[in-house]
Formats: structure tokens, sequence, C-alpha cells
């Protein structure tokens, strides 16, 4: 009796415990973390993480691009963010006379420094919580249409009146399916350039062969630089700027890491779906992922056979693979994960014991029930979306066919439309070669035919029919369609009948037909569905916050700012193993194989190692490149700052465990570890690899 009642009390400590890693916190709202935070180690104040009336930490963090963060090391404007959140734009100004990709790249001086058109970076000016304002113009009796156009109506004066006068831009943001609304205020700069890379064999070493996985020796980080125009405000790209002039910036500790060591993320984590209901989940892991991966499996195959054949194809489809290969192998972990650790399962269980408790609550009676139902509805039609997505619009050809319909479709002249296309043309074919769109075509279109019941086949006229066999479509739509061929474009947009040629090309007629059997008999079903799941998941969350009143609840990441805290923790992914929280140069050396791409150290590292010139970077006479922790991170949060207890900078996040990246459903405190590079092998590599010891004068560098 006595015993069982300790197994319990000891269950019971461990559920506590373990939930506390878990979450994505809104910075305006950390206070109410902060005991717990200072409880495990964290020596500063919400103030210092996030204020209205003095410079603080978040003033050093921006959005990188639109899907990664960057953190400020110098009063410079000097940001940090990962070596693939900078990549298409190192490769962008790559070339084989100069592959900044192979090479790496290091600006000698500011003069020196690459601007890269499209770039921004984005500030949090602040936020508020304007549930209140928005419940006020909403009523019970109002149609879902009606909430929502109210809530668009709203939404957009708060965030006009908030940025009146100033050169700010703001929107408003639904938490807990549309329970809260935040509204975020930001700064965005415009002008950014490329400071230094290391070469991919530093910067992606590993490749996609360690990539999701530990142990890890990726040295994944590039450096940029943001410029200002007069009064230090956000400026087009002009000669004239100058280096930003930050309200913060962090100092950087090289005192390492510990095992159990205090570490917070502060970054943008992309998307995350805590709350999915298990019928979902089912379908995640085991319909859609499946073939996700199966589909992009074989665009990866046709692109290394060409890539691995022909340097030009190799820099031209680096990025592209690279991002094709980055999802194809989460899906994989994330499905495992799902799988091993029985979620549906217990997610089900976890409904159960929801509508157990309310059946006192008819507001919150049978939801989870309803949703289940809909889910089942939804699926064919989210399957012949996920295929439509990657076995369609994934062909570069349609895709591209897509984006031209786009500016053709918009208001203005002739000239402005076909200047805008040979633009477009322009980036598109310094990057494109045919016969891997045309060999993936081939792969995609079968398993299109073979997996997607027939009802979902629209008609096509004639060649293109797919009663024919693929290979013969193919070969008439990449030897007939002006898209596949660059010059036959360009002679296209200078032709006044640009438009009436466009509209009969096969690429078109064949993006046409797909699209609008999409729109017609897809889409609405699906988005019918949809509209019914998110009314519902709206009482779901509010019935949930009630069902677990103890609970601390976060929102479901969507790109804004948060905070994530843990601390760093080896774990144990298989019985009999277990895995350290640190990674050394000594495993550089160890996986280095000068026949294996994804391991072929540069020379110069070779020589640095064993010549032991580690400089004051070294640490118990190595190099320290890789720890893991327990912060509760997602896509998105790539580039974002690492920081200790005391607030200074120690690593940059890039990615998470091969056991764990289920994350974005279902934490689990036993598996789920972040990646950060330990941020002495960054300021290694650019002294001692790179020698570009000016970057680090910018910096504060603590002991
Ligand atoms: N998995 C990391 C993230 O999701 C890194 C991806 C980049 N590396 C790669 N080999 N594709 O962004
Ligand atoms: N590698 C991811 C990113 O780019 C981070 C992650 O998914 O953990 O944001």
């Amino acid at each position: 009796m006595k015993r069982s009642f300790l197994l319990v009390a000891l269950f019971l400590l461990t559920v506590a415990f373990s939930r506390a890693d878990e979450g994505m916190w809104l910075p305006s709202l950390i206070k109410e973390r902060i005991p717990d935070m200072q409880m495990k180690g964290f020596r500063l104040t919400a103030e210092d993480l996030y204020s209205i009336n003095q410079a603080c930490l978040k003033d050093a963090i921006v959005q990188f691009g639109s899907g990664c963060t960057g953190e400020l090391i110098s009063d410079k404007g000097l940001i940090l963010t990962n070596h693939h959140c900078g990549y298409s734009y190192i490769q962008a100004h790559s070339s084989l006379e100069e592959d900044y990709l192979k090479d790496g790249f290091w600006a000698g001086n500011l003069s020196e420094e690459l601007p890269n058109p499209g770039l921004t970076v984005k500030f949090l000016v602040r936020m508020d919580d304007v549930t209140g304002i928005i419940n006020n113009e909403l009523s019970d009796t109002m149609s879902e249409a009606e909430r929502n156009a109210a809530i668009a109506k709203i939404s957009h004066t708060i965030a006009s009146e908030a940025v009146k006068g100033t050169h700010y831009s703001a929107k408003v943001e639904a938490m807990y399916y549309g329970n809260q609304f935040f509204l975020f205020v930001y700064e965005i700069y415009k002008d950014i350039r490329l400071v230094g890379a290391p070469p991919s064999s530093i910067g992606k070493f590993g490749g996609d062969t360690d990539n999701w996985m530990w142990p890890r020796h990726t040295g994944d980080f590039s450096i940029f630089r943001i410029y200002a125009g007069p009064g230090n405000k956000p400026a087009a790209y002009s000669k004239d700027n100058l280096p930003y002039k930050p309200k913060k910036f962090f100092s950087i500790s090289v005192n390492g890491v510990n095992e159990g060591d205090f570490t917070l993320v502060y970054g943008f984590p992309g998307r995350t779906q805590e709350y999915l209901h298990s019928e979902a989940i089912r379908y995640v892991s085991e319909v859609s992922n499946p073939h996700k991966i199966n589909l992009r499996g074989l665009r990866l195959g046709v692109q290394q056979k060409e890539m691995s054949n022909d340097r030009t194809v190799r820099i031209q489809y680096s990025s592209k693979n690279a991002n094709v290969a980055n999802a194809w192998k989460k899906w994989q972990g994330e499905a495992k994960g799902i799988k091993s650790l029985n979620i549906v399962l217990k997610r089900a269980d976890y409904e159960k014991r929801f509508e157990k408790w309310a059946e006192e609550y008819p507001q919150y009676r049978g939801i989870t029930g309803k949703l289940g139902e809909l889910y089942k509805q939804t699926e064919s039609c989210s399957f012949a979306n996920d295929y439509y997505n990657e076995a369609i619009i994934s062909n570069e050809i349609l895709k591209f066919a897509e984006q031209i319909k786009g500016v053709l479709s918009k208001k203005g002249d002739f000239f402005t439309k076909s200047n805008s296309i040979a633009s477009m043309a322009e980036k598109y074919y310094k990057d494109y070669y045919m016969p891997i769109d045309k060999q993936s075509f081939i792969l995609l279109m079968k398993e299109y035919l073979k997996n997607v019941p027939e009802k979902f086949h629209p008609n096509l006229p004639g060649e293109l029919s797919l009663e024919n066999s693929v290979e013969n479509i193919a070969d008439y739509l990449f030897k007939n369609s002006a898209l596949a061929d660059k010059q036959k474009l360009h002679n296209y947009i200078h032709d006044s009948l640009m438009i009436v040629k466009l509209n009969q090309d096969p690429a078109f007629l064949m993006h046409e037909a797909f699209f609008s059997f999409h729109r017609n008999n897809v889409k609405p079903m699906l988005d019918s569905l949809n509209k019914e799941i998110t009314i519902l998941y709206r009482s779901y969350m509010r019935g949930q916050m009630e069902f677990e009143r103890e609970k601390a609840f976060y929102p479901d990441a969507n790109l804004t700012l948060r905070i994530t805290y843990g601390k760093v923790s080896g774990y144990r992914p298989l019985d009999a193993v277990k895995y350290k929280h640190l990674s050394t140069i000594e495993g550089i050396m160890e996986k280095d194989n000068p026949e294996i791409f994804d391991y072929d150290i540069p020379q110069r590292l070779r020589d640095l190692y064993s010549d032991w010139n580690f400089g004051r970077w070294e640490s118990n006479g190595t190099i320290p490149v890789c720890f893991i922790a327990t912060n509760h991170t997602s896509g998105g949060n790539s580039g974002s700052p690492v920081i200790n207890a005391d607030g200074d900078l120690v690593g940059i996040n890039f990615d998470r465990v091969w056991e764990g990246t289920m994350s974005d459903i279902a934490f689990n405190p036993d598996l789920c570890r972040n990646i950060s590079l330990d941020i002495r092998y960054v300021l290694f590599i650019i002294d001692k690899f790179a020698g570009a010891g000016h970057l680090i004068d910018e910096m504060e560098i603590v002991k």
C-alpha cells in the first residue's frame, strides 16, 4: 500500500517535472514563467527579456528572411544565423568561378560585404493582448463568416492605429485557435549584407546524412550585417547606408555549457500543432507522411544523380535539394516517433478523458467525436491535396507556369508584364536544369496516377491526356513548352502575341487543368470541412484549458516571437544507449573522409587540428562543436540565440534530434532535444580557420 502510494507520488512528480520544458512562451507574458525559470537557474528578470520601457534582449533578435531567426552580436549591426538560413543567398552569389558554397566567403572589410535583394530582417517593437478589443466586436449570434469579417476589420483598425505616423508595420495574430488575439508591431530592415560563411564542408558538414541527427558536428552558421539609412532607420539598399546601430546586442560567453545548465532559446518558431486530434495525427503519421516521403525520395534520387555528374548542376540544385531533403527526412522521424510512442492511442485516450469530464459541460460535450468524424470525411480531399502539392505543383515547369500566370493576372500594361516575366525568367533559368525536371515529372506523375483515385484525375487535351503513357506526355510537354527552354521563352516575351501564345503553351494547359480541377473539386470540400473543424477547435481549445486548469498552456507556434527554456541534457535514444550532451572536434576528425562528399573537410581544418592550433577557443584540450538541450523549438527557430542563465550567448540553435522530431505534434521530454552550435566552434572557425579576427574584435566576449 505504502509502496504504491510512493510510486504514484513519484509518477506525479516526474509528470510535473517532465512537462516542465515543454512550451513556447509569449515574451510579453514571460513574467508568469519567471519563478519557474529562476528555480531552474535563470538569473535575469522578465524585463531583461521583454520590455517596452528599456532596451532588452528581444531588441537583439530578428526574424531572418521569412523562416529563420538571427541575433545581433556587435554594435555595428553584425548578425549571426545558420549557414542553412543564409544558404540560398550564399548560393545566389556563387558561380563556377567564385563558388562561395564550396569555398566559403569572408568580406575583408565593409565594402566587400554583399547585398542580398529581397532579404529582410524584422524586429519586434512591441506586442499587446488585444483580445478584449476584438471580443467587443463579436457576438454569439454572429455567423462564422460575420465573425471572421468583424475580426478582419477590427484587426486592420488596430494594426493601422498602432503604426500611424511611424515606419513600422503591424499585424494582429490569433492564438489558441481564435480564443485570444495579440497585436505585433515590427520594424523591418531591408539592406542586409553577407559578411561571412564557412565552406559547406564545415557549414553543412554531415549534409543530409547527419541532418536531424545527434551526434552532430555541423558548423551551421553564417554572418550578415544590417545596414540602415539616415537616422539609423530602415532603407532600401544604397551604398551610402551605414551599419545599423542596435539598441541591444548579445555578449558572448566562452565559458561553455555543462550537463544540467539552464538554457533559453529566443526566436521565431513557425508552426506546431500540439493540440491536434488523434484522427489528424493518425492521418499525418500513417498516410500523409509516408506518401510525401516517397514522392520526395523520388525527386531526390533524380537530383542526386544529376548533381553528382555535373558541378554546375550541383550549384544550381544545392539549395533546392537541401529543402526537398529536409522535410523528407523530418517526416520520417516524425512518423517514426509518433508510432513508437503510441501518440495516436495516447491522444485518443486523452480525448476519452476529456469527454468524460465534458459530460457535465454541454458546450463541450461530444466535440472530440465530431472532430474525429470530420477528419475522416476530409481524408480523401486531404490526400488529393497532398498529391497536388507534392506531385504536381512541385514540378518546376508547372510551378513556373503558375508564377507567370500570377503576373499576367495582375493589372498593368504589356511592357510591365513582359518585363517582370523577363526578370523572373532570369532568376528561374539560372538554377534550372530541364533533365532533372523532366525525369522527376515522369516519376511523380506515375505515382499520382497510381495512388490518387481516378475521380481526382483532371481531363487534359490531346497529347497531354492522362490516358497516354506518362513518358509520352513528358516528351510532349518538355519538347513543346516554351517554359522548358530559356531561348524560346525569351522570344515569347518580346512577341506582341505573348499572352495568346502562353495561354496555349502545354505547361500552361497542364497547370490550368490540374489547378482548376483542384480549385473546383478539392478545395471547396476541404475548405468547408476545415471551416467546421476550425470552429470546433476553438471550443475544444477553450474546453481543454478548463479541463486542465492547473496546466500552463502555451499557444501553438505561428511565426511570432517565443521564449523556450530548459537545460543542457543528453538522452537515451535506445535501450542501453546514452548520448552525451556535447560533441567535439574529435568527432569531426572521426567522421572525416575525403571519399564521402558529406564528410570531406577542408585541409585547413585538418591542419589546425593536427597542429593543435585552437587558440583561445580551446576547452579541456578540444574544441566543443555542438550541444543538445531540452528547449522546445521548431522550424523557424533555426539561427535562434541560445543563452545561458546570465543572458550571454552560448550557442546558435539549428536542429532537433531524430527521436524527437515529432515535437511539433507531441513533445516528449525524454526524447526531444534541440541541437545548437557551440559558440566556441563558431569563434574558432572565424578566427583560426577564416582569419577574420576583425569580426571577433567587433564582438563583446565575456569570460
Ligand atoms: N534540419 C534543420 C532544419 O530543419 C537543418 C536543415 C538544413 N540542412 C540540410 N541538410 N538540409 O532546418
Ligand atoms: N532546422 C530547423 C529550422 O530551420 C529547426 C528545427 O526544425 O528544429 O528552423
